[in-house]
């Protein structure tokens, strides 16, 4: 029994992977390394003394992906493949449109044929676009207001419509809100191609004097201080998240969704200050125009998920950021940081 993984070299990815190998599961990972690194899987091996079955590939190639299926008993797929950057998918619809819905369909047929029905899909809380109210719940309305968010909003849809035809297939959605921080180890952590979109990554590089100071995007918002406020998740607890969607499915058929968050929310400010305090140094920062595309703010209500699936977010704001320092200080390169 193999669980596949795609997009298992990424950020998410590795961490889940991390904790599935230390579980003793067989994983098989599929990426195209197109936003990852082959050393990530070096840095799993040192933190689990496992290794994974790694293939190259582009999950949309439905004879490579067929062949994997073939060669081994794949029981469950974790599908985490797929462009994630939002400005990017503004500037480049059909990018984003043609990579993550074709590599869905293909791995969706896959499964089918070789009847294969259980399947945690990494979702975003980009589907609920600007909400009415906070906490968000998974009942909120769906509004995803950018290309990217629209293509995880039509693979969910996708799922729920393969969940109605076959009652037997098992199915976890996982929204999750904003991942930061890194494997305890400092071995594996977010490395982000060029500077980084995201806040906490951008700060990280500020912070060890790669960039000169961080943009505030906007303190006119409707929030405490005027600035963004967002539910920052570790990725390790996300990590945790996925095994407990994927135990789950085990014994539960159907589609169902699931908010991964810490039902709390921090402003960009908060997150610059735990920063300078977790690092012990200033970090320079500058109030800048809005982003378009940005809303106030966006956290969870994790109720549901915490009562379904017995699981909850456990590291603090200043956890998640130790941890990533503690990623950026032993990888000021990244992945690359290796000759
Ligand atoms: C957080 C806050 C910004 C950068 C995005 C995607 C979402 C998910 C997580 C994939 C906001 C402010 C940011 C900066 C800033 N990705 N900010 N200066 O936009 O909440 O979510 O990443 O699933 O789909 O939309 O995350 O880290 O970009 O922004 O002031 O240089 O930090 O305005 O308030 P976001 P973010």
């Amino acid at each position: 029994m193999a669980i596949l993984v795609t997009g298992g070299a990424g950020y998410i990815g590795s961490h889940t992977i991390v904790q599935l190998l230390e579980e003793g599961q067989q994983v098989i990972v599929i990426d195209d390394l197109s936003n990852s690194h082959l050393e990530v899987f070096n840095r799993i091996k040192a933190i689990t003394a496992k290794e994974v079955v790694f293939i190259e590939g582009d999950v949309s190639d439905k004879h490579l992906l067929a062949g994997i299926f073939k060669k081994f008993d794949i029981t469950s797929v974790i599908h985490f493949a797929g462009f994630k950057a939002v400005g990017e998918s503004v500037a480049n619809p059909l990018m984003y449109y043609q990579n993550n819905i074709n590599c869905s369909l293909t791995l969706f047929a896959c499964m089918q044929e070789f009847n294969c029905k259980e399947i945690v899909f990494s979702s975003s809380a980009t589907v609920y676009g600007d909400p009415e109210t906070v906490p968000i719940t998974e009942q909120s309305a769906l509004s995803a207001t950018n290309p990217y968010g629209q293509t995880k909003l039509m693979i969910e849809y996708i799922l729920k419509d393969i969940a109605i035809a076959d009652p037997a297939m098992r199915i976890a959605i996982l929204r999750y809100f904003n991942p930061v921080g890194a494997h305890p180890s400092g071995l594996i952590g977010e490395d982000p191609n060029g500077i980084p979109n995201n806040l906490v990554p951008f700060v990280a590089k500020v912070a060890i004097g790669e960039l000169p100071k961080v943009y505030v995007f906007g303190d006119d918002y409707d929030t405490p201080d005027g600035t963004g406020v967002r539910d920052y998740i570790h990725v390790v607890d996300l990590a945790t998240g996925h095994l407990a969607a994927l135990k789950k499915i085990k014994d539960h058929v159907g589609c169902a969704v699931y908010n991964l968050g810490t039902g709390q929310g921090n402003s960009v400010l908060e997150v610059i200050k735990t920063f300078a305090d977790v690092a012990g140094r200033d970090i320079p920062f500058q109030i800048s125009a809005r982003r378009a595309g940005d809303i106030a703010t966006c956290y969870a209500s994790v109720e549901s998920t915490t009562a379904a699936l017995n699981w909850s977010a456990k590291a603090d704001l200043k956890q998640m950021i130790k941890d990533h320092w503690h990623w950026q200080q032993k990888n000021p390169k990244g992945y690359k940081s290796v000759h």
